[in-house]
């Protein structure tokens, strides 16, 4: 006889008291709901204090002490330092806020927990119907296919692998590309995300595979020099593989001429990848969807629903054309992955075979419950909202004598700086940083910074559903307050 040696009581990590944890977790949501209710009377960001740090550092626990414990450690040294980008007066980089939904969304997706590389599951057929919705948002056939993945910079990516797999001319999967042949060249903008070099590097394309195309005073892809790019490469011998547009640039929101590229594209046989991190959620409105026109003709689209879609982090998409071709980029076979006809897995792994991925979580939950509780009339009218408060500031901007813009306003993204009679060059940059570093500092607000044509500016972009048109004009006053007493601190 085996004796079995058995804890008593037996080991788990349920708890031990379900009442009690039930009164704890009934806490935490109401502190949460609490936290996101009052968040415009907190500052925008706060720099953690020595003490924080400290306490964020200690030897790993050997013995636990309890939830209670651990959650009473979280309101004190985490919940309060966050980087801010729920606050409404957070307009730095391009970051969403997330909603008390998506929030509670996200508790019942760890809660159900299941596994998202397909099965016969209803989270299965909650993904595909969100992927069916995305795909009709942005005017793609019904046939394509698509994934939801961890954030922009995945979708790109997977886009980029796919355009590689269809286009290289051999079996990239069966040789990699460490054989003979010509180098495969990939072709952005100058204002192409950081994702295109990342991506390139990871694909093995290496980065003298990648043309940055320059662009035109709105920020677009200049298509001449794009045609003359392809050109000369193809005289060297060289095999161009893959367009890359953007629709809503990183640093001011331009949308490069999508038709022009997506004509340029098929006449020279080339696959069309669109980033549209956040630009191709603009398609949700009638207004806006002529500033993002030419998404629908892409071999491939990669966007976050985590930004314009206001949900919380992390939530992406990528959407194929083909979806033969998709699949056929990914698509593998193992023994113990392979479907059978009834059981759990008659479902197949279809997640599975269109990234890199086996397991992911629910993230489509969020998205699910967010079109279905908002709509697409409420999102999309958010997203209206938040290209007025672009104009709104655009128009404070261009009315006050001490600002300036520094780009064009195609969309929801501002560049502009503070100004002063006789200073330029480095010397108004650096009243340009410091004013940026004292607002952020200040907890007022948080804008970011980019340069422009080698001048330093406050940028703002508008992603934000908590952000109300009073929040810009105190923006546009502590830019102004603060700019004066740097140049008067000299
Ligand atoms: C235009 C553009 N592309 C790609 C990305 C990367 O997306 P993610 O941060 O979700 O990886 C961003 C991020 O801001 C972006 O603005």
């Amino acid at each position: 006889m085996t004796t079995r040696k058995t804890p008593t009581p037996e080991l788990t990590l349920d708890p031990a008291d379900w009442d009690s944890f039930r009164r704890l977790a009934h806490q935490m949501v109401d502190d949460m709901v609490e936290h996101l209710r009052t968040l415009h009377d907190q500052p925008a960001w706060q720099p953690m204090s020595g003490d924080v740090r400290h306490h964020l550092r200690e030897p790993l626990p050997r013995e636990g002490q309890g939830a209670e414990a651990t959650y009473r450690e979280f309101l004190e040294y985490v919940l309060p330092y966050s980087n801010g980008n729920r606050h409404p007066r957070f307009f730095g980089w391009v970051q969403g806020n997330g909603t008390p939904l998506g929030m509670m969304a996200d508790m019942l997706a760890a809660g159900m927990n299941p596994h998202m590389a397909g099965f016969d599951q209803a989270p299965a057929l909650v993904e595909s119907q969100v992927l069916a919705w995305l795909t009709r948002l942005v005017g793609f056939p019904d046939s394509a296919s698509g994934l939801l993945v961890l954030g922009g910079t995945m979708a790109n990516v997977l886009g980029l692998a796919v355009a590689r797999h269809a286009r290289a001319g051999f079996d990239v999967r069966e040789h990699g590309l460490q054989r003979e042949g010509p180098r495969l060249v990939v072709y952005a903008s100058t204002e192409t995300h950081g994702w295109a070099t990342k991506s390139v590097e990871l694909l093995g394309l290496g980065r003298r595979s990648l043309r940055l195309i320059p662009v035109d005073a709105a920020f677009r892809m200049d298509l001449g020099a794009l045609r003359q790019a392809i050109r000369a490469d193809r005289r060297e011998g060289l095999h161009p593989l893959c367009v890359i547009g953007t629709a809503g640039t990183v640093n001011t929101g331009a949308t490069d001429d999508l038709p022009g590229l997506a004509a340029l594209c098929q006449e020279e046989g080339l696959w069309f990848h669109i980033d549209g991190a956040f630009g191709a959620l603009a398609a949700m409105s009638d207004a806006l969807r002529p500033v993002v026109q030419g998404l629908e003709q892409a071999d491939s689209l990669a966007f976050d629903l985590h930004k314009w879609m206001y949900q919380p982090f992390d939530v992406a998409c990528v959407l194929v054309r083909d979806a033969a071709v998709h699949r056929a980029a990914f698509a593998s076979s193992a023994s113990y992955l392979a479907t059978l006809e009834r059981g759990v897995i008659s479902g197949g792994l279809p997640f599975a075979d269109r990234g890199i991925d086996l397991t992911r979580g629910f993230r489509a939950l969020k998205v699910w419950m967010a079109l279905k509780a908002h709509g697409v009339g409420l999102l999309a009218g958010l997203i209206e909202q938040n290209v007025e408060q672009a104009r709104y500031l655009a128009e404070r901007v261009s009315a006050h004598p001490e600002l300036e813009f520094l780009a064009p306003v195609p969309l929801n993204i501002v560049c502009f700086r503070f100004k002063r009679e006789g200073r330029d060059g480095d010397a108004l940059n650096r009243v340009n940083q410091e004013l940026l570093l004292r607002l952020q500092e200040s907890g007022l607000a948080v804008p970011s910074s980019t340069v422009l044509g080698g001048r330093f500016a406050l940028r703002c972009c508008f992603v934000n559903h908590r952000t109300r048109f009073e929040d810009i004009d105190a923006l546009v006053e502590a830019v102004v307050r603060t700019g004066r007493r740097i140049v008067e601190e000299g």
